[in-house]
């Protein structure tokens, strides 16, 4: 039986009557103001909620005697090695964070290393990488690229606005990731863990192959904000647009104060200790994210020509 609880990360006496009710086996800490970009917009707010908020978990669960009843999962993120210092980035490497994010998730990361070492309680940091799927928030980079391509497949939109095409992550699918968070919580000990593929592409070969699959092959012209992507050629019968159309233009909007450049993760402890391999390659992943949003658009394009009636077609 699933109860849905309201709950907020700002709120102390709202986090600790809500464990004391519940009295859990098991908390994944996955709460947080996660968009890098915004947390420049409301430092402090990302500060409370995604700091001083795994603290107020690990304290609550203190506070309530539940040390060694209540295993804690944090949700801990590749921001934190940000200007990296080492590559391929692995349990070890120094964290240099880039944005008012990061800096509060490395808050949350330490508190979460105290705790178990002042208090013997079972908390364990995830490091994990980007990790996407259909349901990704549509301002993350991934999911803004896969809906955009789709939309423009169908012709229902003319082009799109990307920022930094030059930044390199590791992307992996989320299925695989949390069922990762799991086995972490699940192991005979506490520790923190790196999940990542161990490869990196940039946000430029992510556009290319979301546009591969549906058959349309890109090409890219001109440099920096003057950069464009255009229909090189078209390869499926259902998705033909005029060759040489222009589907992608950069919007310095979209840059960050500072930028995390490169990250690519060494996930060795989980593989040989856990027994944890991803099943997803981006190819997969890619294909996963551009079906269903094809599968969505299709939808609302049926719809904004009133076939409203027949909606279930589509489910
Ligand atoms: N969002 C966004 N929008 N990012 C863009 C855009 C754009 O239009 N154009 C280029 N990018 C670049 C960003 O500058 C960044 O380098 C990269 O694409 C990825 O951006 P996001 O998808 O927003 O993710 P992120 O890497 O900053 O952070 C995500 O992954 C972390 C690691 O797992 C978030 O989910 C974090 O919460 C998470 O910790």
């Amino acid at each position: 039986m699933y109860f849905l609880h309201y709950g907020d990360m700002t709120d102390s006496t709202n986090l600790i009557r809500l464990i004391q009710e519940i009295q859990p086996d098991e908390i994944y800490n996955l709460a947080a103001m996660s968009h890098v970009h915004v947390s420049f917009e409301i430092p402090e707010y990302t500060a409370n909620a995604d700091g001083i908020g795994t603290l107020r978990i690990l304290d609550a669960v203190r506070l309530l005697g539940l040390e060694k009843k209540t295993r804690i999962y944090q949700a801990s993120t590749s921001e934190l090695f940000g200007k990296v210092q080492e590559i391929p980035q692995t349990e070890k490497t120094p964290f240099y964070p880039r944005s008012p994010y990061a800096v509060a998730k490395m808050y949350a990361y330490w508190i979460t290393v105290n705790y178990r070492e002042a208090y013997g309680m079972y908390a364990c940091n995830g490091i994990l990488f980007n990790h996407e799927s259909p349901i990704r928030g549509e301002t993350f980079v991934t999911r803004k690229i896969t809906r955009a391509t789709s939309r423009i497949a169908l012709g229902l939109q003319d082009k799109f606005y990307l920022g930094n095409l030059d930044a390199q992550r590791d992307w992996g699918h989320a299925k695989d990731y949390v069922r990762m968070m799991w086995m972490i919580l699940q192991a005979d000990e506490a520790e923190d863990w790196v999940i990542a593929t161990g490869k990196t592409t940039t946000v430029r070969d992510f556009v290319r192959m979301s546009f591969l699959e549906v058959g349309i092959d890109l090409e890219f012209k001109g440099e920096g904000v003057n950069e464009k992507g255009f229909v090189k050629t078209c390869n499926l019968e259902e998705f033909q647009l005029p060759i040489g159309k222009e589907v992608l233009n950069i919007d310095p909007r979209y840059f960050r104060p500072t930028e995390v450049d490169l990250l690519i993760g060494d996930a060795s402890k989980a593989n040989n200790k856990l027994g944890w391999f991803p099943e997803y390659d981006l190819k997969g992943l890619v294909k996963d994210m551009m079906q269903s949003d094809i599968k969505l658009m299709k939808k609302q394009q049926y719809l904004e020509k009133g076939g409203y009636k027949t909606l279930n077609y589509f489910e």
